[in-house]
């Protein structure tokens, strides 16, 4: 039986098993994904566990996505890049390789959304500097568009980030001013998940071609999304992002490469 799982603290909420185990129904494949609460204090014997249980791999979810780094032989130029590791594969001698998926998530998860989307000569606003701005900032780097205008409460964070892929800086109060012309706008805060506050912003200044992107997919039709949708622009749901990065993950450790699916995504949400 292949194994794998995913580690995080806590992750009684992880979506995970539910993805993978969908997939390894779908394939036929004699395998196990489990979810695994390791704290933080806990993670190299966590991990140790899982090696010699003959784990494949597993997903990283928080607290350990940085700390999980110094504990692998490898890290793919994604994760290097992105500062974080969310998949890691455990190779036949027990060595630990770690990668990223989440850009690979992002971008494909647009592409299907708008099969003829353009990425070329976009205006792009992305609010927010956390980790998932960072993957966010290095598709976007990946797909070549060059205009981008980084928004964050805590401003410095957002300096940080923007002077690692020459974006621009608008203050948080301002940011209304930076979606003034944009046509790319994507949300990675966590605001307008459920239980959070909405992200209070106009989207009447944007153009006829602008993607609403946000990776937020709790509720599924976020109110930025809303908005965007009332406005008749085209906009992108977070669900997608979730489900694409797990592909990547899944086909290293049990050689199939899976597909998203609308049965998947009805599972899921
Ligand atoms: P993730 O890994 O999901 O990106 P994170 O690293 O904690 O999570 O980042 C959360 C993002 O949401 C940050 O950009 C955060 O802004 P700060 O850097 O100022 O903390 C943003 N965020 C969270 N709550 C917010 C709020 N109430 N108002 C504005 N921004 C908020």
């Amino acid at each position: 039986m292949i194994k794998a799982g995913v580690i995080g603290h806590p992750i009684a909420h992880s979506k995970s098993p539910l993805i993978h185990g969908y997939w390894l129904k779908k394939f036929g494949i004699d395998g196990e994904y489990m979810a695994y609460d390791v704290p933080p204090d806990n993670l190299v014997a966590g991990v140790n566990r899982l090696v010699q249980a003959g784990l494949r791999g597993f997903n990283v979810t928080l607290p350990h996505k940085q700390t999980i780094m110094d504990l692998c032989s490898d890290i793919s130029e994604d994760a290097q890049k992105i500062g974080a590791v969310n998949t890691v594969v455990i190779d036949d001698h027990g060595q630990l390789h770690g990668r990223n998926t989440d850009a690979f998530g992002f971008i494909q998860n647009l592409d299907e959304t708008i099969p003829d989307f353009d990425w070329s000569n976009r205006e792009t606003v992305v609010i927010g500097a956390g980790g998932a701005a960072r993957a966010v900032l290095y598709a976007l780097s990946i797909k070549g568009v060059q205009d981008i205008t980084l928004t964050n409460r805590t401003q410095e964070s957002a300096n940080f980030l923007a002077s690692g892929y020459g974006a621009k800086v608008t203050a948080w109060d301002q940011r209304q001013k930076a979606i003034q012309g944009s046509d790319l706008i994507i949300n990675t805060t966590s605001l307008g998940m459920k239980g959070q506050p909405p992200l209070e912003i106009d989207l009447s200044g944007i153009t006829d071609q602008a993607v609403v992107y946000d990776i937020v997919y709790a509720p599924l039709y976020t109110p930025l999304l809303c908005a965007a949708r009332d406005q008749g622009a085209q906009f992108v749901t977070g669900i997608g992002m979730l489900l694409h990065q797990a592909r990547p993950a899944f086909a290293a450790w049990f050689s199939q490469y899976p597909e998203v699916t609308p049965e998947l995504e009805k599972l899921v949400l």
